[in-house]
């Protein structure tokens, strides 16, 4: 309940566009903990940098307020130009994207896929281009409005593309995410299982960090158990371990599941996984778009708004 209210406070804070506007002009450097930089080179820059401690990158195109079909398809072709420079780069493209940026809940207008969603349609090139260089994209979950429509849209990618090249994400906090993993079961998925950063309403979210961590569990040990790929993304090494353990129990393979942190959160923990012969990889932001992610990151931890804090007044 106080992690709620906490998140709820600072997310309200920075969502004020004075407070944006000074985090922007006197944080970006701050950014750079979370957030690779604003361009390609830097993003590949990264994947190479991790590459030397053997973790893998995972690229996100950061963007959260594309409003029109101009923009959803200008961001789409950002994504495809990452690609080929990713694969021009000599790395396995392996990207994330949010619908939601790509024309999710927008129609397209006439040409090809004249009246289909616009957001299912970037996908299918953005999916089809990651198979061509035998990459993969993850559909990141946004916040639960979008889900059902998500999840449908994943479905049918999974189906013209295989699910060797697309998968997407499910949220612990959401009281309806055992119920879509079960339903997604016939489809073999690969998952990648988080709490959940959205502000959720407690309708349709758990208040309650311990119930979010227990689903979370569940979720993890349920994909695993039934036999299919999952990304267990999570800094919470209570949980980890757990992982490590019900996957030594039940003799689940290493290359079965992998461990996904966020660029620049617990690098320590995850150069130490890849080590010991877990396969890690790392979520990689970047973009001109930084400061709604760089909020989330934020309001997720106390001890960041005093690093944000302490960095500003340093200046
Ligand atoms: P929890 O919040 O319990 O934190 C456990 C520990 O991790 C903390 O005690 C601290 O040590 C460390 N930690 C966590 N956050 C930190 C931070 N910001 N700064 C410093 N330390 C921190 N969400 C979503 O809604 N949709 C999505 O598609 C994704 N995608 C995604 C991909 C990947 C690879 C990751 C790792 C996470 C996401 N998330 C996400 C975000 C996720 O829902 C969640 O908000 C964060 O991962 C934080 O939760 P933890 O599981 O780390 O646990």
């Amino acid at each position: 309940m106080i992690d709620q209210m906490y998140r709820k406070a600072v997310l309200t804070v920075s969502g004020q566009k004075p407070v944006e506007a000074l985090v922007r002009s006197r944080g970006s450097n701050l950014a750079r903990r979370f957030v690779a930089g604003e361009d390609v080179g830097s993003a590949i820059a990264a994947v190479r940098e991790l590459a030397g401690d053997g973790i893998l990158g995972n690229l996100d195109l950061l963007g959260e307020f594309v409003t029109s079909p101009e923009t959803a398809n200008e961001f789409a072709g950002n994504v495809l130009r990452l690609l080929d420079a990713a694969h021009a780069a000599g790395q396995k493209p392996y990207v994330s994207v949010k619908l939601s940026s790509v024309g999710q809940g927008m129609t397209v207008q006439g040409g090809e896929g004249n009246g289909q969603d616009l957001g299912l349609t970037s996908a299918r090139r953005i999916v089809g281009r990651a198979r061509e260089y035998g990459g993969f994209v993850c559909l990141d979950m946004e916040d639960h409005p979008r889900v059902d429509v998500t999840l449908a849209q994943f479905r049918t990618l999974v189906g013209e593309f295989g699910r060797e090249h697309v998968g997407t994400v499910l949220q612990s906090y959401l009281y309806r995410s055992e119920a879509d993993r079960d339903g997604l079961d016939d489809l073999r998925p690969n998952l990648r299982i988080v709490k959940g950063a959205y502000l959720e309403p407690e309708t349709v979210a758990m208040p309650n960090k311990a119930d979010v961590d227990a689903a979370y569990r569940r979720l993890v040990f349920a994909h695993m158990k039934a036999g299919n790929y999952v990304n267990v993304a999570t800094h919470d090494e209570g949980i980890i371990g757990d992982v490590e353990h019900f996957a030594l129990a039940h003799g689940i393979a290493r290359d079965a599941f992998e461990f996904q942190m966020l660029y620049g959160i617990r690098r320590d923990l995850q150069r130490d996984l890849a080590a010991r012969g877990y396969r890690v990889r790392a979520y990689i932001p970047y973009g001109y778009d930084w400061y709604p992610y760089f909020s989330r990151r934020i309001a997720e931890r106390p001890a960041n708004v005093m690093f944000v804090l302490r960095g500003m007044l340093r200046g």
